[in-house]
Protein backbone atom coordinates (compact mmCIF):
# COMPACT_ATOMS: atom_id res chain seq x y z
CA UNK A 1 0.00 0.00 0.00
CA UNK A 2 1.62 3.46 -0.98
CA UNK A 3 1.84 5.52 1.84
CA UNK A 4 -1.08 8.46 2.13
CA UNK A 5 -0.13 11.91 0.72
CA UNK A 6 -0.66 14.18 3.73
CA UNK A 7 0.08 18.02 2.94
CA UNK A 8 0.71 20.14 5.55
CA UNK A 9 0.99 24.46 4.53
CA UNK A 10 1.52 26.47 6.77
CA UNK A 11 2.00 30.46 7.29
CA UNK A 12 1.09 33.80 8.22
CA UNK A 13 -2.19 35.71 7.59
CA UNK A 14 -3.12 36.78 3.88
CA UNK A 15 0.07 34.63 2.32
CA UNK A 16 -2.33 32.80 -0.10
CA UNK A 17 -2.38 29.23 1.83
CA UNK A 18 -5.78 29.27 1.26
CA UNK A 19 -6.22 29.84 -3.03
CA UNK A 20 -2.73 27.44 -2.73
CA UNK A 21 -3.80 24.83 -0.08
CA UNK A 22 -7.20 24.39 -2.35
CA UNK A 23 -5.57 23.96 -5.29
CA UNK A 24 -3.00 21.67 -4.54
CA UNK A 25 -5.93 19.23 -3.07
CA UNK A 26 -7.31 19.11 -6.35
CA UNK A 27 -4.69 18.80 -8.14
CA UNK A 28 -3.61 15.98 -6.17
CA UNK A 29 -7.17 14.77 -5.14
CA UNK A 30 -7.02 15.00 -1.69
CA UNK A 31 -9.58 16.12 0.87
CA UNK A 32 -8.99 19.62 2.04
CA UNK A 33 -8.90 21.13 5.44
CA UNK A 34 -8.83 24.93 5.76
CA UNK A 35 -7.63 24.80 9.95
CA UNK A 36 -8.31 28.83 10.46
CA UNK A 37 -12.34 27.85 10.15
CA UNK A 38 -11.88 25.86 13.57
CA UNK A 39 -10.57 28.78 15.46
CA UNK A 40 -12.78 31.33 13.12
CA UNK A 41 -15.90 29.00 14.47
CA UNK A 42 -14.78 28.62 18.09
CA UNK A 43 -14.46 32.38 18.67
CA UNK A 44 -17.62 33.32 16.77
CA UNK A 45 -19.49 30.64 18.69
CA UNK A 46 -18.12 32.59 22.06
CA UNK A 47 -18.91 35.74 21.12
CA UNK A 48 -22.70 34.43 20.37
CA UNK A 49 -22.72 33.13 23.91
CA UNK A 50 -21.02 35.78 25.35
CA UNK A 51 -18.19 34.08 26.90
CA UNK A 52 -15.23 35.76 27.56
CA UNK A 53 -12.40 35.23 25.04
CA UNK A 54 -9.95 36.17 27.04
CA UNK A 55 -10.39 32.76 29.82
CA UNK A 56 -8.49 29.87 28.36
CA UNK A 57 -10.96 27.32 30.22
CA UNK A 58 -14.04 29.27 28.95
CA UNK A 59 -12.79 29.41 25.43
CA UNK A 60 -11.77 25.86 25.79
CA UNK A 61 -15.30 24.12 27.01
CA UNK A 62 -16.82 26.46 23.91
CA UNK A 63 -13.90 24.55 21.80
CA UNK A 64 -14.70 21.02 22.82
CA UNK A 65 -18.39 21.67 21.81
CA UNK A 66 -18.27 22.51 18.13
CA UNK A 67 -20.06 21.39 15.51
CA UNK A 68 -17.30 20.82 12.73
CA UNK A 69 -20.66 20.86 10.26
CA UNK A 70 -20.98 24.53 10.18
CA UNK A 71 -17.80 26.07 9.08
CA UNK A 72 -19.07 27.00 5.86
CA UNK A 73 -21.07 30.17 7.18
CA UNK A 74 -19.18 32.93 4.80
CA UNK A 75 -19.00 35.34 7.42
CA UNK A 76 -16.58 33.39 9.11
CA UNK A 77 -13.47 34.33 6.95
CA UNK A 78 -14.18 38.15 7.39
CA UNK A 79 -11.66 40.13 9.49
CA UNK A 80 -13.28 40.68 12.65
CA UNK A 81 -13.43 36.48 12.84
CA UNK A 82 -9.99 36.15 11.68
CA UNK A 83 -8.88 38.86 14.68
CA UNK A 84 -11.36 37.05 17.44
CA UNK A 85 -9.30 33.75 16.13
CA UNK A 86 -6.14 34.93 16.40
CA UNK A 87 -6.74 35.82 20.39
CA UNK A 88 -8.84 32.81 21.57
CA UNK A 89 -5.75 30.68 19.42
CA UNK A 90 -3.30 31.88 22.12
CA UNK A 91 -4.98 29.48 24.70
CA UNK A 92 -3.44 25.94 24.94
CA UNK A 93 -7.02 24.23 26.31
CA UNK A 94 -8.23 25.70 23.43
CA UNK A 95 -6.07 24.72 20.88
CA UNK A 96 -5.39 20.51 22.36
CA UNK A 97 -9.52 20.86 22.14
CA UNK A 98 -9.10 21.12 18.10
CA UNK A 99 -6.23 18.74 17.67
CA UNK A 100 -7.84 15.35 17.42
CA UNK A 101 -10.52 16.70 14.60
CA UNK A 102 -7.26 17.74 12.92
CA UNK A 103 -5.44 14.75 13.21
CA UNK A 104 -8.62 12.05 12.77
CA UNK A 105 -8.82 14.61 9.35
CA UNK A 106 -5.01 14.02 8.65
CA UNK A 107 -5.13 10.42 8.99
CA UNK A 108 -7.17 9.68 5.81
CA UNK A 109 -5.78 6.58 3.99
CA UNK A 110 -5.72 8.39 0.69
CA UNK A 111 -3.73 11.75 2.78
CA UNK A 112 -4.94 15.25 3.09
CA UNK A 113 -3.89 18.97 2.78
CA UNK A 114 -4.61 20.97 5.83
CA UNK A 115 -3.24 24.08 6.31
CA UNK A 116 -2.55 26.61 9.10
CA UNK A 117 -0.13 27.72 11.28
CA UNK A 118 1.14 24.73 13.26
CA UNK A 119 0.03 22.11 11.03
CA UNK A 120 3.50 20.67 10.55
CA UNK A 121 5.26 21.08 13.82
CA UNK A 122 2.32 20.30 15.82
CA UNK A 123 -0.75 18.76 14.08
CA UNK A 124 1.11 16.73 11.60
CA UNK A 125 4.62 16.42 12.33
CA UNK A 126 5.18 13.74 10.05
CA UNK A 127 3.57 14.75 7.06
CA UNK A 128 5.10 13.84 4.01
CA UNK A 129 5.27 17.33 2.55
CA UNK A 130 4.98 20.31 4.40
CA UNK A 131 5.16 23.68 2.70
CA UNK A 132 5.53 27.29 4.36
CA UNK A 133 4.10 29.85 2.75
CA UNK A 134 5.86 33.73 3.16
CA UNK A 135 5.81 37.15 1.47
CA UNK A 136 6.30 40.34 3.02
CA UNK A 137 4.17 41.93 5.09
CA UNK A 138 3.72 44.82 2.77
CA UNK A 139 2.61 42.63 -0.42
CA UNK A 140 0.14 40.59 1.87
CA UNK A 141 -1.28 44.00 2.79
CA UNK A 142 -1.41 45.14 -0.73
CA UNK A 143 -2.78 41.86 -1.71
CA UNK A 144 -5.37 42.20 1.18
CA UNK A 145 -6.35 45.89 -0.15
CA UNK A 146 -6.79 44.78 -3.38
CA UNK A 147 -9.14 42.08 -2.53
CA UNK A 148 -11.24 44.05 -0.64
CA UNK A 149 -11.46 47.21 -2.91
CA UNK A 150 -12.56 44.49 -5.79
CA UNK A 151 -15.45 43.11 -3.51
CA UNK A 152 -16.70 46.86 -3.59
CA UNK A 153 -15.37 48.05 -0.13
CA UNK A 154 -14.30 51.79 0.09
CA UNK A 155 -13.15 52.16 3.55
CA UNK A 156 -10.01 50.27 2.59
CA UNK A 157 -6.66 52.48 4.00
CA UNK A 158 -3.58 50.36 3.05
CA UNK A 159 -1.73 51.56 6.04
CA UNK A 160 -3.92 50.65 8.14
CA UNK A 161 -4.29 46.93 6.89
CA UNK A 162 -0.32 47.15 7.11
CA UNK A 163 -0.79 47.50 10.75
CA UNK A 164 -2.81 44.75 11.39
CA UNK A 165 -1.28 42.14 9.37
CA UNK A 166 1.68 43.07 10.89
CA UNK A 167 -0.03 42.58 14.81
CA UNK A 168 -1.77 39.45 13.73
CA UNK A 169 1.97 38.24 12.66
CA UNK A 170 3.41 39.37 16.00
CA UNK A 171 0.49 37.69 18.27
CA UNK A 172 0.26 34.30 15.93
CA UNK A 173 4.58 34.07 16.37
CA UNK A 174 5.08 35.26 19.65
CA UNK A 175 2.56 32.92 21.72
CA UNK A 176 4.22 30.53 23.71
CA UNK A 177 1.67 27.50 22.35
CA UNK A 178 2.37 25.78 18.76
CA UNK A 179 3.63 29.61 17.81
CA UNK A 180 3.64 29.93 13.89
CA UNK A 181 6.81 29.11 12.33
CA UNK A 182 8.51 26.94 9.73
CA UNK A 183 8.91 23.15 10.49
CA UNK A 184 12.80 22.37 10.56
CA UNK A 185 11.81 20.14 7.12
CA UNK A 186 9.47 22.75 5.99
CA UNK A 187 10.02 23.65 2.38
CA UNK A 188 10.25 27.65 1.89
CA UNK A 189 7.97 29.44 -0.43
CA UNK A 190 8.09 33.00 -0.53
CA UNK A 191 5.40 34.67 -2.96
CA UNK A 192 5.99 38.16 -2.73
CA UNK A 193 7.07 38.38 -6.45
CA UNK A 194 5.22 35.15 -7.29
CA UNK A 195 1.43 35.22 -8.81
CA UNK A 196 -1.00 32.49 -7.59
CA UNK A 197 -0.34 30.64 -10.91
CA UNK A 198 3.44 30.34 -10.38
CA UNK A 199 3.20 29.79 -6.63
CA UNK A 200 0.82 26.78 -7.67
CA UNK A 201 3.40 24.96 -9.82
CA UNK A 202 6.45 25.96 -7.26
CA UNK A 203 4.43 24.16 -4.66
CA UNK A 204 3.24 21.14 -7.35
CA UNK A 205 7.16 20.73 -7.96
CA UNK A 206 7.88 20.43 -4.42
CA UNK A 207 5.14 17.98 -3.88
CA UNK A 208 6.33 16.20 -7.14
CA UNK A 209 10.04 15.91 -5.65
CA UNK A 210 8.91 14.61 -2.64
CA UNK A 211 6.90 12.19 -3.99
CA UNK A 212 9.70 10.55 -6.60
CA UNK A 213 12.21 10.48 -4.28
CA UNK A 214 10.15 8.30 -2.10
O1 LIG B 1 -5.70 31.11 8.61
P1 LIG B 1 -6.70 32.09 9.21
O2 LIG B 1 -6.40 33.54 8.91
O3 LIG B 1 -8.10 31.71 8.89
O4 LIG B 1 -6.53 31.92 10.81
C1 LIG B 1 -7.18 32.77 11.73
C2 LIG B 1 -6.44 32.71 13.06
O5 LIG B 1 -6.61 31.43 13.66
C3 LIG B 1 -4.94 32.94 12.98
O6 LIG B 1 -4.62 34.31 13.03
C4 LIG B 1 -4.42 32.15 14.14
C5 LIG B 1 -5.42 31.03 14.32
N1 LIG B 1 -4.96 29.73 13.76
C6 LIG B 1 -4.08 29.01 14.53
O7 LIG B 1 -3.66 29.47 15.59
N2 LIG B 1 -3.68 27.78 14.13
C7 LIG B 1 -4.11 27.26 12.95
N3 LIG B 1 -3.71 26.04 12.58
C8 LIG B 1 -4.98 28.01 12.13
C9 LIG B 1 -5.37 29.27 12.55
Amino acid sequence: MTRPLTIAIDGPAAAGKGTLAKRVAARYRLPYLDTGLLYRAVGRQILAGGVDPDDPQAAARVARGLDVADLDDPTLRGHEAGELASRIAVHAPVREALVAFQRGFAARPEGAVLDGRDIGTVICPHARVKIFVTASAEVRARRRTDELVAHGRRDVEYGRILAEVKARDERDSGRDVAPLKPADDAHLLDTSQLDIDAAFRAACDVVDRVLAAQ
